[in-house]
């Protein structure tokens, strides 16, 4: 029996091995408290801000109300700090009494209540990063069921505090220890980011078989170096990490910081562009209260939404890298569509980059394009050059039909003069710029 190619690889895809808890077949999408909120423990003082109930409630409230939920935002996530110094009697953790005065079941209740999920943190050592309560190899049990009976729904489960072999022991065993618990429950690991990120320290592919997620590298700051020298890393590491991403299991080049304070509007774009192409899961760290409309509107954009979910999970690479200091990245996507990003490191002025789609091997046929962040559309043959007029430090990012035959009628529209403006996805679109 002959079987088309495309059957085959479907059903290798099917055969491969993952986390059989069938969450996140597209990346992860929430909130999570970390990077903007870190371990401010002062509610007498700071009672907005510190790490309490209320934060996660207010948070639910937002996702749930300003049109977060429906996009996908669904994971309201807690991060370090959350737990009381002491074990419980039974030796279970617990909330700190004060700031989770409900306990983290009625927390997770009122979660669900408005469609949202809860995320937990704990940490494979004896103690999580800023010292509260680990969960060491003796301990992986009690609090997975313990995380079960709270109906949390996704651990982040850190590595401060253990070493290589406890680690090599801990994180499957949390896996199997959360699956046992009958609950399904996300599982993201820190593991490899403790290890350096790489093989062969790194095995990526027990990873797949253990975690839906994974962080590789180090924290993400509130600064556009940081997201810098994160893109550098996994485009520098395309080659392992790439392959190791699948519908279910994704690397984590950690949170989106846009609607803070260190990113500019074109660097916002920047990292949500970019986001998309690695498959990226997408847990916003921000204050959803008081957030720019500018950001709020980058992070809800649904092309930009749509290519980071891909139904395929293939994440994209960085395909040029040009001397002018502009970059070209792709990611290919279901239906043989496809998205591109072109990216400026440059810091003087918007860089006039010209190419082609025949040049960054697309095949040939025309294309529609959609400009991700400006919704104009236009029609494009692989051997027409083109220009693209790209911010420093910002992005152009278009979205990229199947080819379709060339066909006379539309290339004689693309004469300058009688371009045809496509004005399906948005009012106001403009045809882009052909030479
Ligand atoms: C580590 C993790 C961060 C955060 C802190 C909390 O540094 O990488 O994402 O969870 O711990 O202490």
């Amino acid at each position: 029996m002959h079987l088309p190619v495309l059957v085959i690889a479907s059903m290798l895809a099917a055969t491969t091995i993952a986390l059989d808890n069938g969450l996140m077949k597209t990346p992860p999408m929430g909130w999570l408290a970390w990077e903007r909120f870190r371990c401010d423990i002062d509610c007498d003082n700071d009672p907005k801000n510190c790490i309490s109930e209320k934060l996660f409630m207010d948070m639910a409230d937002r996702l749930s109300e300003d049109g977060w939920r429906e996009l996908g935002y669904v994971y309201v996530n807690i991060d370090d700090c959350w737990a009381s110094k002491t074990r419980d009697e039974k030796g279970r953790l617990q909330a700190d009494p004060k700031r989770f005065p409900g306990g983290i079941k009625k927390l997770a209740r009122y979660v669900h209540d408005r469609g949202l999920k809860l995320g937990i943190y704990g940490d494979m050592g004896t103690y999580t990063c800023m010292g509260y309560p680990g969960t060491p190899l003796d301990k992986i049990k009690i609090d997975a069921q313990t995380f079960a009976d709270w109906d949390v729904d996704m651990l982040k489960y850190d590595g401060c505090y253990s070493n290589e072999t406890e680690q090599e022991k801990g994180y499957p065993l949390m896996s199997k220890a959360l699956n046992a618990t009958g609950r399904p429950i996300a599982y993201s690991c820190s593991w490899p980011a403790y290890q350096g990120g790489l093989p062969p320290k790194v095995n990526y592919t027990e990873l797949g078989m253990i975690c839906n997620l994974w962080r590789n590298y180090g924290d993400i700051q509130d600064s556009w170096d940081s997201v810098q020298s994160i893109i550098d890393w996994v485009f520098n590491n395309q080659d392992v990490l790439v392959p190791a991403a699948a519908p279910g299991m994704w690397n984590d080049p950690d949170m989106l910081i846009v609607g803070d304070f260190g990113l500019s509007m074109d660097q916002s774009r920047a990292q949500m562009a970019l986001w998309a192409i690695m498959a990226a899961p997408l847990f916003v760290s921000n204050d959803l209260r008081t957030i720019s409309s500018g950001a709020q509107n980058i992070l809800q954009n649904k092309l930009a939404i749509s290519i980071n979910q891909d139904p395929l999970g293939i994440q994209g690479r960085r395909i040029v890298k040009e001397k002018s200091r502009i970059e070209v990245y792709l990611r290919p996507l279901s239906n043989n569509a496809s998205a591109l990003v072109f990216f400026s490191r440059r810091t003087d002025m918007p860089y006039r980059y010209k190419t082609s789609l025949g040049k960054l091997n697309f095949t040939t046929g025309i294309y529609k394009i959609t400009d991700v962040f400006t919704y104009k559309t236009e029609v494009l043959k692989d051997s027409t050059d083109f220009v693209v007029s790209i911010n420093p430090t910002g992005v152009v990012m278009w979205y990229l039909s199947a080819p379709a035959k060339l066909n006379p009628r539309l290339l004689f529209n693309h004469d300058k003069h009688q371009r045809p403006v496509h004005r399906d996805d948005e009012k106001n679109a403009i045809p882009l710029v052909f030479l």
